[in-house]
């Protein structure tokens, strides 16, 4: 069997992966409690003593406006952390696999048009700036894939579809209808990480999100409707956001992501709305 160090195991993404990883590969999972991934003497050790044919990075810092204040913690965290767990993969000759961000780029692309992987990043905000260095340093495993995922939701973490949920009670709710692109299940997410532990197609960066593209305020307005809630949904555009919420990070206008390298290797993602509704399912069973 595999071996698989998982790192941030107990995180949203990495909660579900280790669950579903179990059935097909020994897997060592590990938290900030258990490996603080910043600490590289650690990340080197417990990979030699692991020996894994994959070390998957799930664990960020993952507070994009946050990210603003403490940009040296993210940083670390997100940037120069991974070339601990690159060195490590190196060492023991395992596979990289980290995952990243949409907001690697500024999002200036007209929005008819989807980011491919050959295209030049430039983050506008703190957060993607530390991702796209995490990206750099993963790069430097001669064995590597980094997933660049976006607008991410899964059953055991805090995210966006829990929270319009939550506040579905208000008399209207307002959503950002100028930003676009892919809401992805974490779900779908494991799906693509482990087509690509099978397939192990050319080693570098894969867009790996659902499939179609929508706006915040369009995602609203399909939890709503998926969820059977009448709740007006109005659209603001990112400006009156900002004016209302002065401390958020500036985020892309355009954050669609190209499929078409994933294509390319034979995985298909779900389409974004059959993944909410198969997420709905559960979440709204509790
Ligand atoms: N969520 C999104 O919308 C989104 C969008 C695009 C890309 N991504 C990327 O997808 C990946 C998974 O995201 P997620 O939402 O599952 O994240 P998450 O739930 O916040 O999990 C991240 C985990 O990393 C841990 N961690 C933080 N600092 C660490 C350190 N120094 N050493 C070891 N572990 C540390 C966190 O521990 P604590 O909780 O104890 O701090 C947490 O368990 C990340 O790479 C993220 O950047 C996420």
């Amino acid at each position: 069997m595999k071996k698989v160090l998982l790192i941030g195991a107990d995180g949203m993404l990495g909660g579900e992966l280790k669950d579903r990883l179990e059935q097909k590969y020994e897997v060592v999972g590990t938290t900030l409690q258990t490996l603080d991934i910043c600490d590289k003497a650690a990340v080197l050790a417990k990979a030699k003593e692991v020996a894994p044919d994959f070390i998957i990075n799930c664990a960020a810092y993952t507070n994009v406006d946050a990210c603003e204040v403490n940009f040296d913690l993210a940083n670390r965290v997100n940037g120069e952390a991974v070339a601990n767990i690159a060195e490590a993969a190196k060492q023991n000759n395992s596979t990289l696999i980290h995952i990243s961000t949409d907001y690697v780029f500024d999002g200036k692309l007209e929005v008819e048009r989807a980011y491919t992987e050959d295209m030049s990043a430039n983050p506008v905000s703190a957060y993607g700036k530390t991702k796209y260095l995490g990206e750099q340093n993963a790069a430097k495993a001669e064995k590597y894939y980094v997933l660049r995922t976006a607008w991410l939701y899964g059953l055991g973490g805090k995210n966006f579809v829990k929270t319009m949920l939550r506040i579905s009670n208000n008399e209207k709710v307002s959503v950002v209808d100028d930003q676009h692109g892919s809401p992805t299940c974490t779900t779908t997410l494991c799906e693509i990480i482990e087509q690509i532990m099978e397939k192990e197609p050319a080693y570098g960066i894969y867009h790996s999100t659902n499939e179609g593209f929508t706006t915040w305020c369009g995602f609203t307005r399909k939890i709503y409707e998926l969820a059977g809630i009448a709740t007006p949904v109005i659209s603001l555009t990112s400006q009156e956001y900002k004016e209302q919420h002065p401390e958020s990070s500036d985020r892309p206008t355009n954050s669609k992501l190209s499929k078409e390298k994933l294509h390319s290797v034979g995985i298909y993602p779900a389409k974004w709305e059959d993944a909410l509704a198969n997420y709905l399912k559960e979440e709204l069973k509790n």
